[in-house]
């Protein structure tokens, strides 16, 4: 959600988990049959259509930096219905203008869609599950993903998809100020969880310590 006042920008998110080490489900699987898969460079013409970029190129580019892409198809195959992007180095948060860095055997997902024909099916949570299973095959250890705070689809789909809240984050910019994070712990989340997310940012977020607890970030 952003918010304005006089000259400071709000604008607040979360941060969801997901351990790898433990059963990947989800109680609401897709409402219609898809076939998904790990789509390659091989796919870029496709995928920029179905991302609404003019040129290839920027998906090239992704591929280059070693970026994966995930996609669903129906219809046997003739229809991109969903793609979602991962990054096992470090990407941008566009949304908030961060950098997340991950540590060893982590993924962050990022850019995620399902083509608005097709909204609604649960096919998002049914990708992020499939992306789960692959990225686990890969060796790695937990998943991140984030969402505006006024973003209810992706926060559902998200949750539905099995991901537990982290962490809220607020960005904090203005004029003739330094832009802060603040990071807001959601009640029980495991410290080791919280720090792992901590250590993905640069000293720039800071982390909130709720009023009786004494973390320390
Ligand atoms: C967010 C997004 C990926 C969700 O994709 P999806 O495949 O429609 O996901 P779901 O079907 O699980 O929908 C999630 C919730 O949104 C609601 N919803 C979204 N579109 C809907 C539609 N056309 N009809 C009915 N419900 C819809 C539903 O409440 C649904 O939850 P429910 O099925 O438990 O009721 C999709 O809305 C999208 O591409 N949005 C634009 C890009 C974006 O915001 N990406 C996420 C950030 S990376």
């Amino acid at each position: 959600m952003s918010h304005v006042a006089a000259s400071v920008v709000e604008h607040t998110g979360t941060f969801w988990s997901l351990d790898l080490d433990r059963p990947i489900t989800t109680s609401l699987p897709a409402r219609l049959p898809a076939t998904f898969l790990q789509a390659g460079p091989e796919r870029a013409e496709e995928l920029a259509m179905a991302m609404e970029v003019a040129d290839p190129a920027v998906v090239m580019e992704r591929f280059a930096r070693g970026c994966q892409c995930y996609v669903a198809y129906l219809d046997g195959g003739k229809i991109l219905a969903s793609y979602g992007w991962v990054s096992v180095n470090q990407e941008e948060i566009g949304e908030l203008g961060l950098t997340i860095r991950l540590r060893a055997r982590r993924a962050y997902i990022w850019d995620c869609a399902t083509l608005p024909p097709y909204r609604g099916r649960r096919l998002y949570p049914a990708l992020l599950v499939y992306m789960a299973r692959v990225l686990r095959e890969q060796g790695l250890r937990r998943l991140w993903i984030g969402a505006d705070a006024s973003n209810y689809a992706s926060r559902r789909g998200i949750e539905v998809a099995g991901f537990q809240a982290v962490a809220d984050v607020t960005r904090i910019a203005g004029v003739e100020i330094k832009t802060r994070y603040l990071l807001r712990p959601r009640p029980g989340v495991p410290e080791e969880v919280l720090q792992d997310l901590c250590q993905s940012f640069s000293q720039e977020v800071e982390l909130v310590v709720p009023p009786g607890e004494s973390r320390s970030a």
